[in-house]
Protein backbone atom coordinates (compact mmCIF):
# COMPACT_ATOMS: atom_id res chain seq x y z
CA UNK A 1 0.00 0.00 0.00
CA UNK A 2 1.17 3.70 -1.10
CA UNK A 3 2.45 5.66 2.46
CA UNK A 4 1.23 9.17 3.20
CA UNK A 5 4.26 11.49 2.51
CA UNK A 6 4.21 14.64 4.88
CA UNK A 7 5.01 17.79 3.23
CA UNK A 8 6.55 20.76 5.14
CA UNK A 9 4.59 23.91 3.44
CA UNK A 10 6.43 27.36 3.83
CA UNK A 11 3.55 29.30 5.38
CA UNK A 12 3.05 32.32 3.07
CA UNK A 13 2.68 33.57 -0.76
CA UNK A 14 5.85 31.18 -1.72
CA UNK A 15 3.77 28.33 -0.12
CA UNK A 16 0.49 29.43 -1.56
CA UNK A 17 2.33 28.56 -5.29
CA UNK A 18 4.04 25.58 -3.90
CA UNK A 19 0.72 24.31 -3.23
CA UNK A 20 -0.94 25.33 -6.50
CA UNK A 21 1.96 23.43 -7.79
CA UNK A 22 1.25 20.30 -5.89
CA UNK A 23 -2.16 20.27 -6.37
CA UNK A 24 -1.72 20.55 -10.27
CA UNK A 25 0.26 17.41 -10.09
CA UNK A 26 -2.73 15.56 -8.06
CA UNK A 27 -1.65 16.18 -5.42
CA UNK A 28 -4.91 17.97 -3.79
CA UNK A 29 -6.49 18.47 -0.65
CA UNK A 30 -10.12 20.13 -0.25
CA UNK A 31 -9.60 20.84 2.70
CA UNK A 32 -6.34 23.25 3.21
CA UNK A 33 -8.91 25.84 1.77
CA UNK A 34 -11.33 25.90 3.87
CA UNK A 35 -11.31 28.99 6.17
CA UNK A 36 -10.42 28.29 9.32
CA UNK A 37 -6.33 28.29 11.64
CA UNK A 38 -5.65 24.87 11.18
CA UNK A 39 -2.10 24.13 10.57
CA UNK A 40 -2.11 20.29 9.08
CA UNK A 41 -4.95 18.54 6.31
CA UNK A 42 -4.54 15.70 4.66
CA UNK A 43 -6.04 13.95 1.28
CA UNK A 44 -5.81 10.38 2.15
CA UNK A 45 -6.70 9.08 -1.23
CA UNK A 46 -4.07 11.75 -3.03
CA UNK A 47 -1.43 10.06 -0.40
CA UNK A 48 -0.39 13.42 0.96
CA UNK A 49 -0.78 15.38 4.57
CA UNK A 50 0.56 18.94 4.66
CA UNK A 51 1.72 21.62 7.51
CA UNK A 52 2.14 25.10 7.16
CA UNK A 53 5.45 26.11 9.39
CA UNK A 54 7.86 29.27 9.13
CA UNK A 55 9.46 29.33 6.49
CA UNK A 56 12.73 29.15 7.53
CA UNK A 57 11.19 26.16 9.88
CA UNK A 58 10.92 24.12 6.93
CA UNK A 59 14.20 22.42 6.43
CA UNK A 60 14.30 21.51 10.68
CA UNK A 61 10.78 19.99 9.77
CA UNK A 62 12.26 17.92 7.26
CA UNK A 63 15.97 17.44 8.48
CA UNK A 64 14.20 15.86 11.50
CA UNK A 65 11.65 14.04 10.25
CA UNK A 66 8.32 15.42 10.72
CA UNK A 67 7.52 16.30 7.22
CA UNK A 68 8.91 13.77 4.18
CA UNK A 69 9.38 16.39 2.31
CA UNK A 70 9.23 20.13 2.26
CA UNK A 71 9.72 23.43 0.07
CA UNK A 72 12.54 26.11 1.39
CA UNK A 73 14.85 29.10 0.03
CA UNK A 74 18.17 28.27 -1.39
CA UNK A 75 19.26 31.28 1.43
CA UNK A 76 18.02 28.95 4.45
CA UNK A 77 19.78 25.99 2.96
CA UNK A 78 22.60 27.56 2.75
CA UNK A 79 22.41 29.13 6.03
CA UNK A 80 21.74 26.15 7.77
CA UNK A 81 22.65 23.50 6.00
CA UNK A 82 20.59 21.05 6.88
CA UNK A 83 21.31 17.67 6.41
CA UNK A 84 18.56 16.49 3.69
CA UNK A 85 18.61 15.58 0.52
CA UNK A 86 17.56 18.39 -2.28
CA UNK A 87 15.83 16.97 -4.89
CA UNK A 88 14.60 19.79 -7.39
CA UNK A 89 15.04 23.46 -8.34
CA UNK A 90 11.49 24.72 -8.77
CA UNK A 91 12.82 27.74 -10.36
CA UNK A 92 9.97 30.24 -8.02
CA UNK A 93 10.58 32.83 -5.10
CA UNK A 94 13.83 34.07 -7.46
CA UNK A 95 15.77 36.41 -5.82
CA UNK A 96 19.38 37.19 -5.05
CA UNK A 97 21.74 37.61 -1.96
CA UNK A 98 23.62 40.74 -2.07
CA UNK A 99 25.49 43.18 -0.44
CA UNK A 100 23.87 46.57 -0.38
CA UNK A 101 25.14 49.68 1.43
CA UNK A 102 24.03 53.34 1.36
CA UNK A 103 24.41 54.87 -1.98
CA UNK A 104 28.00 56.28 -1.96
CA UNK A 105 29.77 53.99 0.20
CA UNK A 106 33.32 53.42 -0.34
CA UNK A 107 35.16 50.38 1.93
CA UNK A 108 38.09 51.29 3.86
CA UNK A 109 39.47 48.42 4.37
CA UNK A 110 41.96 49.42 6.73
CA UNK A 111 39.08 48.88 9.21
CA UNK A 112 36.62 46.13 10.16
CA UNK A 113 34.05 45.62 8.07
CA UNK A 114 30.77 46.13 10.37
CA UNK A 115 27.68 43.74 8.70
CA UNK A 116 24.19 43.72 9.09
CA UNK A 117 22.56 40.76 8.16
CA UNK A 118 19.70 37.38 8.91
CA UNK A 119 21.97 35.05 7.37
CA UNK A 120 25.33 34.98 9.89
CA UNK A 121 26.99 32.22 7.99
CA UNK A 122 26.56 33.34 4.31
CA UNK A 123 28.04 36.21 4.79
CA UNK A 124 30.81 35.20 6.96
CA UNK A 125 31.92 32.83 4.58
CA UNK A 126 31.50 35.02 1.74
CA UNK A 127 33.82 37.73 3.27
CA UNK A 128 36.21 35.11 4.80
CA UNK A 129 36.92 33.83 0.95
CA UNK A 130 37.99 37.19 -0.08
CA UNK A 131 40.26 37.68 3.54
CA UNK A 132 38.33 40.85 4.27
CA UNK A 133 38.02 41.21 8.24
CA UNK A 134 34.48 41.47 8.91
CA UNK A 135 32.03 42.10 12.66
CA UNK A 136 28.60 40.74 12.02
CA UNK A 137 26.09 42.29 13.49
CA UNK A 138 22.93 39.60 13.13
CA UNK A 139 19.75 41.08 12.91
CA UNK A 140 15.92 39.96 12.34
CA UNK A 141 14.49 41.92 10.17
CA UNK A 142 14.41 45.41 8.35
CA UNK A 143 17.74 44.70 8.29
CA UNK A 144 17.88 47.88 5.84
CA UNK A 145 17.63 50.30 9.08
CA UNK A 146 21.32 49.45 10.08
CA UNK A 147 23.27 50.70 7.79
CA UNK A 148 21.08 53.95 7.74
CA UNK A 149 21.62 54.43 11.17
CA UNK A 150 24.92 53.82 11.31
CA UNK A 151 25.39 50.66 12.69
CA UNK A 152 26.43 48.68 10.42
CA UNK A 153 28.36 49.55 6.99
CA UNK A 154 27.02 46.98 4.83
CA UNK A 155 24.44 44.69 5.01
CA UNK A 156 23.98 40.87 3.32
CA UNK A 157 20.01 40.41 2.76
CA UNK A 158 17.83 39.15 0.18
CA UNK A 159 17.14 41.82 -2.61
CA UNK A 160 13.73 40.73 -4.37
CA UNK A 161 12.83 43.43 -7.07
CA UNK A 162 15.24 46.48 -5.35
CA UNK A 163 11.51 48.20 -3.47
CA UNK A 164 13.30 48.19 -0.22
CA UNK A 165 16.73 49.23 -1.16
CA UNK A 166 15.97 52.23 -2.96
CA UNK A 167 13.14 53.61 -1.04
CA UNK A 168 15.91 53.51 1.66
CA UNK A 169 18.31 55.25 -0.39
CA UNK A 170 20.49 51.91 -0.04
CA UNK A 171 22.27 50.45 -3.06
CA UNK A 172 23.46 46.84 -4.15
CA UNK A 173 27.24 46.47 -4.50
CA UNK A 174 27.63 43.02 -5.25
CA UNK A 175 25.77 39.38 -5.56
CA UNK A 176 26.55 36.76 -3.49
CA UNK A 177 24.07 34.15 -4.69
CA UNK A 178 21.01 33.50 -6.97
CA UNK A 179 18.23 32.20 -4.52
CA UNK A 180 14.78 30.16 -5.41
CA UNK A 181 12.72 27.54 -3.92
CA UNK A 182 13.65 23.66 -3.85
CA UNK A 183 11.76 20.50 -2.97
CA UNK A 184 13.84 19.03 -0.38
CA UNK A 185 13.78 15.53 1.23
CA UNK A 186 14.31 13.69 4.74
CA UNK A 187 16.90 11.37 4.00
CA UNK A 188 15.68 8.31 5.54
CA UNK A 189 11.82 8.92 4.20
CA UNK A 190 13.90 9.38 0.71
CA UNK A 191 14.64 5.69 1.25
CA UNK A 192 11.93 4.49 2.42
CA UNK A 193 9.41 5.81 1.20
CA UNK A 194 11.58 6.37 -2.49
CA UNK A 195 8.30 4.81 -4.56
CA UNK A 196 6.31 7.94 -3.17
CA UNK A 197 8.28 10.57 -3.15
CA UNK A 198 10.28 10.10 -6.62
CA UNK A 199 6.78 9.91 -8.08
CA UNK A 200 6.17 12.67 -6.87
CA UNK A 201 9.00 14.97 -7.70
CA UNK A 202 9.22 12.93 -10.94
CA UNK A 203 5.33 14.88 -11.37
CA UNK A 204 6.40 18.34 -9.97
CA UNK A 205 9.72 18.25 -12.71
CA UNK A 206 7.13 17.64 -15.63
CA UNK A 207 5.00 20.48 -14.37
CA UNK A 208 7.51 22.77 -14.32
CA UNK A 209 9.24 22.20 -17.50
CA UNK A 210 6.01 21.79 -19.21
CA UNK A 211 5.37 25.25 -17.36
CA UNK A 212 8.75 26.78 -18.65
CA UNK A 213 8.17 25.68 -22.00
CA UNK A 214 5.08 27.72 -22.45
CA UNK A 215 6.61 31.32 -20.76
C1 LIG B 1 12.90 40.78 2.58
C2 LIG B 1 14.32 41.28 2.61
C3 LIG B 1 14.17 42.72 2.18
C4 LIG B 1 13.01 42.66 1.20
C5 LIG B 1 13.53 42.66 -0.21
O1 LIG B 1 12.30 41.17 3.76
O2 LIG B 1 14.88 41.13 3.90
O3 LIG B 1 13.88 43.55 3.27
O4 LIG B 1 12.30 41.43 1.46
O5 LIG B 1 12.50 42.70 -1.15
P1 LIG B 1 12.48 43.76 -2.34
O6 LIG B 1 13.85 43.75 -2.99
O7 LIG B 1 11.42 43.25 -3.28
O8 LIG B 1 12.14 45.10 -1.78
P2 LIG B 1 11.03 40.48 4.37
O9 LIG B 1 9.81 40.97 3.66
O10 LIG B 1 11.22 39.01 4.37
O11 LIG B 1 11.01 41.06 5.85
P3 LIG B 1 12.13 41.32 6.93
O12 LIG B 1 12.48 42.75 6.83
O13 LIG B 1 11.46 40.99 8.21
O14 LIG B 1 13.31 40.43 6.67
Amino acid sequence: MAQMINVALPKGRLGEKVLAIFEACGYDCPSIHETNRKLIFENEQAGVRYFWVKPSDVSIYVERGAADIGVAGKDILLEYAPDVYELYDLDIGKCRMAVAACRGFHDNTERTLRVATKFPNIATTFYNKKGRDIDIIKLNGSIEIAPILRMSDVIVDIVETGTTLKENNLEPIETIVPISARLISNKVSYKFKNKEISKLQQAIAEYCAQKKDKI
